[in-house]
């Protein structure tokens, strides 16, 4: 898709603040601390900056919403999982981002992103499952394809298929430093959203 415009919006931490009405469509980006969300998200849009990247993890603890061509939001959720992370945020982090996610008729679709030398671990398999039941449409991306070998990327996506009980062709191979992956990730967002 041809990102004309993608611009900040705000950044949230009170369900308040958080954008529900329906008239944008949204798609949210959820994984790991460092897992590469934001990189995702400024790769598909073609810019460099617009989610705030760090080689630290952690670094976005509150819920960020972009405007992609005046016609979806992009929703970058806070990382989980950092052990550095203080306790304290660790302990928000489930509430914050189940009360975004509940009763939110905008939300389209959730983008659950994972490294692809790291299986899914408890917290991606119960997040999931909790958007299964609540009927919100998800997808799985491997990203940071780039780090490893055409045959070791054969074998991760497919022991992390049969981890999370998925056909392989539908976990999408991703690099944000190569931008393989880009395309299909637009297509299941237009799909989703239809825009
Ligand atoms: P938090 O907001 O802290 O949860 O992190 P995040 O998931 O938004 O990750 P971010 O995009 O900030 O990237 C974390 C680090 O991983 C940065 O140093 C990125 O340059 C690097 N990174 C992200 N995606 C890729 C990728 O596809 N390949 C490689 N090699 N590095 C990546
Ligand atoms: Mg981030």
């Amino acid at each position: 898709m041809k990102v004309v415009s993608a611009e900040f919006v705000s950044s949230a931490t009170e369900p308040s603040k958080y954008y529900k009405d329906e008239a944008l469509p949204q798609v949210a980006f959820a994984g790991r601390s460092n897992v590469g969300k934001s990189s995702l998200i400024n790769r598909l849009c073609g810019r460099k900056k617009l989610a705030r990247t760090s080689g630290t993890p952690g670094r976005t603890q509150l819920i960020n919403f972009f405007s992609i061509n005046n016609s979806l939001l992009f929703v970058d959720l806070p990382g989980y999982g950092y052990a550095k992370v203080p306790a304290e945020i660790q302990r928000r982090w489930r509430p914050m981002v189940n009360s975004y996610l509940e009763d939110n008729p905008a939300l389209r679709l959730l983008v659950l992103i994972m490294d692809i030398r790291r299986g899914p671990k408890e917290e991606e398999l119960s997040l999931l499952a909790w958007l299964a039941e609540n009927d919100i449409p998800a997808r799985v991306v491997l990203t940071k394809i780039d780090k490893l070998k055409r045959g070791q990327i054969a074998r991760e996506r497919a022991a992390a298929a049969k981890n999370l009980g998925v056909d392989q062709e539908e976990l999408i191979l991703f690099s944000s430093v190569t931008g393989q992956g880009k395309e299909e990730v637009w297509r299941e967002i237009r799909s989703a959203a239809g825009v």
